[in-house]
């Protein structure tokens, strides 16, 4: 069961949130997470679960632990669960995590669309590296800041903004960057762009033990 009283605003961001994103997905979304999690295999760790968008796309082989911080998420997630899914409430900051995820411990990490949200994304990104295995594979979907004007001054400046909109959702992050900062290398790289936000789609190895 959940736990946590959110606010009213959380649980109205939960509702919302496959709604809006519905025009978005049917147009490009869907079809990189269906790309995306072709490459799940093993055990599986998955940050930022949120609705359960990506449930439908894991081969049934795979042995998935999915997370996800706030409980009106949390609650939409459970809904969707596939038998090969477990479900978790906790943040990537959170002590639950480090005392249920082994150094080492997952095969595939996946985060979409969470590295724009959570607070510390280095330490994040850190976190995520430890967690993986030698051999394991980062599985990214994630909008990053734009390299394109006037896109790109827009959303430096709305950013404070929005994060206040959107539950915490930074529209300046270049996580594209971060993650090669944080010891990853690329396997596939892949922008698409959007009129107004460009998606960053990637998979990872880990570039040193
Ligand atoms: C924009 S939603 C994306 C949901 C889902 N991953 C998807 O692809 O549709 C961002 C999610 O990140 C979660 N989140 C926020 N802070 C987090 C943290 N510190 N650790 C993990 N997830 C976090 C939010 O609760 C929310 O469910």
């Amino acid at each position: 069961m959940p736990s946590g009283e959110e606010s009213w605003y959380a649980r109205l961001f939960a509702k919302a949130y496959d709604p809006v994103m519905a025009q978005l997905e049917q147009a490009m979304l869907q079809e990189l997470r269906r790309s995306l999690l072709a490459h799940a295999r093993g055990r599986v760790l998955e940050i930022g679960a949120g609705t359960g968008a990506n449930f439908p796309y894991y081969p049934p082989s795979a042995q998935v632990l999915a997370t996800e911080p706030s409980a009106a998420m949390y609650k939409r997630a459970a809904r969707t669960l596939p038998p090969s899914v477990s479900l978790l409430q906790a943040g990537v900051h959170s002590p639950v995590l480090s005392r249920q995820v082994p150094e080492g411990g997952f095969d595939t990490i996946v985060s979409t669309l969470v590295l724009c949200t959570v607070p510390d994304v280095a330490r994040a990104l850190a976190d995520l590296y430890s967690w993986l295995a030698p051999s394991g594979q980062l599985l990214l979907l994630e909008h990053i800041h734009d390299r394109r004007q006037p896109q790109r001054s827009l959303q430096q400046w709305l950013s404070p903004i929005w994060r206040k909109a959107a539950a915490g959702c930074h529209l300046n992050r270049q996580t594209d960057m971060l993650v090669r900062e944080a010891g990853f290398s690329p396997l596939e790289e892949e922008v698409h762009l959007t009129k107004w936000v460009p998606f960053y789609y990637g998979v990872y190895e880990k570039s040193r033990p």
